[in-house]
């Protein structure tokens, strides 16, 4: 029996810092309107002249020096991202070719909105479990600001850019690495957060950019309900699947969407709060690079301990949701 190991994570949010307070001198909002329905004070905001591969590939390097490898180990690479360089080709390209990731390896993007790297981690874990691939690695990277109405303040004030990564190994060792991993999705909700022209469906043209159809539009409120009842469905079933209990997981790594989610989602679960790591005050919601991040820091922190068991729990624009268990 062998498992697939987390052998390194890394992640990078870009220098620029911008505040609620910053936010509330552009449109029509305030701090304290920010904080309390969100949780969220401050986000990270990219130059003008980086863009997602460029996050990745920061990540990427700090999870590669985590897993003590370097790019030439990897035969695998995933990036997962809502917001690529281009439309065509892949970002997993760009990133490649930057990081200096060999040509044998394969390297493409999956587009799962929030719950990408969680959706990646799955894909990664199946391949190497084959032993196709010897070494993966894995990036939510996201330059959100990009597909953002800065003048809409219900959407501007939610989200950030930022990118984290994981290193994937198989190992012999027993009972450690990813001990469980699920997805789903439910496309009927494809319309509660979606980027309506720019596609084969609309185009772009004159029309699209003077009607903001690129930017995101998104039914907040529906969108509350559908995370709070998926993330306890899927993190109820991954722990009862492996024959565990709530109260055994050390920490849960939720998509860092609203803390008023969590709030509720760790209510229902019956969990206290400091059971989930949070990190949304400093960088809002940034899509897939938002576990990562998430848990590069909880680990830097030291709340991930050899034996423990971590859920990742992720839901996004599509609707797609998914969970991980993990043991250290
Ligand atoms: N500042 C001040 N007032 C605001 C702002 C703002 N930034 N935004 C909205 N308002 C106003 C609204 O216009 C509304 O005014 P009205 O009552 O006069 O109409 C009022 O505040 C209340 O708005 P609600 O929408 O009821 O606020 P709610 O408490 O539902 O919070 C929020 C809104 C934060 C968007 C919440 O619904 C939410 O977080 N939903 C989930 C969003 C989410 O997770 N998105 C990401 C999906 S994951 C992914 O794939 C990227």
């Amino acid at each position: 029996m062998a498992s697939v190991i987390i052998a390194g994570v890394g992640s990078y949010a870009p220098a620029r810092v911008v505040t609620n307070q910053e936010l509330a001198q552009r449109v029509e909002t305030s701090d304290e309107w920010i904080f309390s329905r969100s949780g969220i004070r401050e986000r990270h905001i990219a130059a003008d002249d980086e863009a997602c591969s460029d996050l990745a590939i920061k990540a990427a390097q700090a999870a590669l020096l985590d897993a003590n490898m370097t790019a030439a180990d990897v035969d695998l690479l995933i990036v997962a991202t809502a917001t690529p360089d281009y439309p065509l080709p892949a970002t997993a390209c760009v990133v490649q070719h930057k990081l200096g990731v060999p040509p044998h390896a394969a390297c493409f993007d999956i587009a799962a909105a929030c719950s990408g790297f969680v959706y990646a981690l799955e894909i990664a874990y199946g391949q190497l479990l084959t032993g196709r691939y010897k070494c993966a690695l894995i990036i939510g990277a996201e330059k959100l600001s990009t597909i953002v109405d800065w003048s809409d303040r219900t959407t501007c004030v939610l989200f950030g850019d930022g990118g984290g990564a994981a290193v994937l190994k198989k190992t012999d060792q027993v009972g450690v690495g990813i001990i469980g991993s699920d997805l789903g999705a439910d496309g009927e909700l494809t319309d509660y957060l979606y980027t309506p022209c720019g596609g084969s469906r609309t185009p772009t043209s004159p029309a699209t950019i003077e009607a903001k159809g690129h930017f995101l539009k998104m039914k907040g409120k529906e969108i509350f309900k559908n995370a709070v009842r998926v993330m306890e469905k899927v993190a109820r079933e991954m722990v009862e699947q492996n024959g565990l209990t709530l109260d055994q997981i050390n920490l849960v790594i939720p998509h860092q969407a609203n803390v008023r989610i969590v709030e509720a989602l760790a209510g229902n679960l019956g969990l206290p709060m400091d059971r989930f790591h949070l990190n949304i005050d400093r960088f809002g919601n940034t899509s897939s690079a938002s576990i990562p991040l998430a848990l590069d820091e909880a680990r830097r922190l030291g709340r991930i301990k050899p034996g423990d068991y971590t859920l990742l729990v992720a839901f996004g624009a599509g609707f797609t949701y998914g969970s991980t268990l993990i043991r250290w």
